[in-house]
């Protein structure tokens, strides 16, 4: 997976894009955040983590290390995980962002997020909302059938400092069979 194991070098690094810069340095960028439609003026350095709490003040969605290590800004970005940190806001122009307060419907919780409660997969919560954004990644690529093994190598790029590691692998696999039961009966 690209949100994996990318060297700190690596880090947001890209020249950003000159096209839609104003006279005032900022430059335009309207997205989709959690299916409503969202547009600024942002400095062309802005990152995307930076725009979904700083701009839209989306909190849920945490800053463990700016470097591409831990996994904590993990969104999507068009159904695909990716950690916010990594991407200039105005590469995402156009794009469809679901970040975790994007996850519950009509109250209700998203079957990995009642996973994660119900299997304890969490201790002081700063890693949930980007184990969970990845959990719900890997289940979209693996199915609901995936098997731990599978699931300790997906979450190699996420970092729990609690080091609660076994609930949140207990968590995953309740989740995506969970998950993959939802899909089933809605077919
Ligand atoms: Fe993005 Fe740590 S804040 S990977
Ligand atoms: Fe504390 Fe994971 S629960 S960092």
């Amino acid at each position: 997976m690209f949100f994996r194991k990318k060297e700190p070098e690596a880090a947001p690094a890209a020249a950003p894009p000159a096209r839609s810069a104003s006279a005032d340095g900022t430059t335009s960028v309207s997205m989709t955040v959690n299916g409503k439609t969202v547009s600024a003026s942002i400095d062309p350095r802005t990152l995307l983590v930076q725009f979904i709490r700083e701009n839209q003040r989306l909190t849920g969605t945490h800053v463990g290390c700016d470097t591409s290590q831990c996994g904590a800004c993990v969104v999507h970005v068009d159904g695909r995980a990716v950690k916010s940190c990594t991407l200039l806001a105005a590469t995402c122009d156009g794009a469809q962002v679901t970040t975790i307060e994007g996850l519950a419907r009509d109250g209700k919780l998203h079957p990995m997020q009642e996973a994660f409660r119900e299997h304890h997969g969490l201790q002081c919560g700063f890693c949930t909302p980007g184990m969970i954004m990845a959990a719900v990644d890997i289940v979209n690529r693996k199915g609901g059938g995936v098997d731990e093994a599978t699931i300790r190598h997906e979450l190699e790029g996420n970092i729990c400092r609690c080091t609660g590691y076994h609930n949140i692998v207990a968590a995953v696999r309740a989740g995506a069979a969970a998950m993959g039961g939802a899909r089933q009966a809605a077919e």
